[in-house]
């Protein structure tokens, strides 16, 4: 597995021809697919639920990273599990029990990721800190893709980096929203290990093979990357 990560989120894909453009994910070295399950209550909007899930698994060999954007997430977990979610995330803003929520999908047999909203303080993590496979940093307010990247995550990166690395966990610090091979290079300095981007794969204006490419590049080589224009 790569250092870094690299997932494509769908909910920017065309959903007219989701296989190709899954398969062209898969092709061009995508590590991960993210899949943004939105309820229309915990975010504004409604998108996909264990249905497309169990549809990727069957189409796709690719790790499925199951964003939870919705409200008591623990009466769904069983049925994204069943469907092939291979990373269940939740937020803390919709988990009073987070540490039974966390066990659970580990029982699952999934890895357990937690997130929380760019206004949430980042010590709503701390209890848990040590029991998350993954952290994952919102970097806009969750509900749509091709939003604009709010400065102040790349703070909060550095503060979860300094958190994880002080009790010695290898959780993956994953950061959503907005990201692209501006905004890249300066999460991956502040300790980000892995990299969700919708827009920025799905409708880049070379195709997605080459917006893969692109964010590769400023993976490998962040320094050199700083001079280019933004995507
Ligand atoms: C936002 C979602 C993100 C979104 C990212 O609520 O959680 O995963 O799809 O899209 P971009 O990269 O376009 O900001
Ligand atoms: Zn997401």
């Amino acid at each position: 597995m790569n250092s870094h990560i690299l997932a494509p989120s769908i909910l920017a894909a065309d959903f007219t021809r989701l296989g190709e453009e899954i398969a062209a994910c898969e092709s061009a070295g995508a590590d991960w697919l993210h899949v943004d399950v939105m309820d229309g209550h915990f975010v504004p909007n409604i998108s996909m639920g264990p249905f497309i899930v169990e549809a990727c698994k069957r189409i796709t060999k690719l790790p499925l990273d199951v964003h939870l954007m919705i409200e008591k997430p623990e009466q769904h977990l069983e049925a994204f599990a069943k469907a092939g979610a291979n990373h269940l995330t939740v937020h803390v803003e919709t988990c009073p029990h987070l540490h039974r929520t966390l066990q659970y999908i580990k029982s699952l047999g999934c890895k357990a990721g937690v997130t929380l909203n760019p206004g949430t303080p980042v010590g709503a993590l701390e209890p848990v800190l040590h029991l998350a496979d993954l952290v994952l940093v919102m970097s806009v307010n969750p509900g749509f893709s091709g939003q604009t990247f709010i400065p102040e995550s790349i703070a909060r990166v550095k503060d979860i980096r300094k958190k994880l690395d002080a009790l010695g966990a290898s959780a993956w610090l994953e950061v959503d929203g907005g990201v692209n091979a501006e905004t890249l290079p300066k999460l991956r300095e502040a300790g980000a290990t892995a990299f969700v981007a919708g827009n920025a794969v799905f409708k880049y204006p070379q195709g997605i093979e080459a917006g893969i490419k692109a964010l590769r590049n400023v993976i490998a080589r962040p320094e050199g990357a700083k001079q280019s224009p933004p995507v």
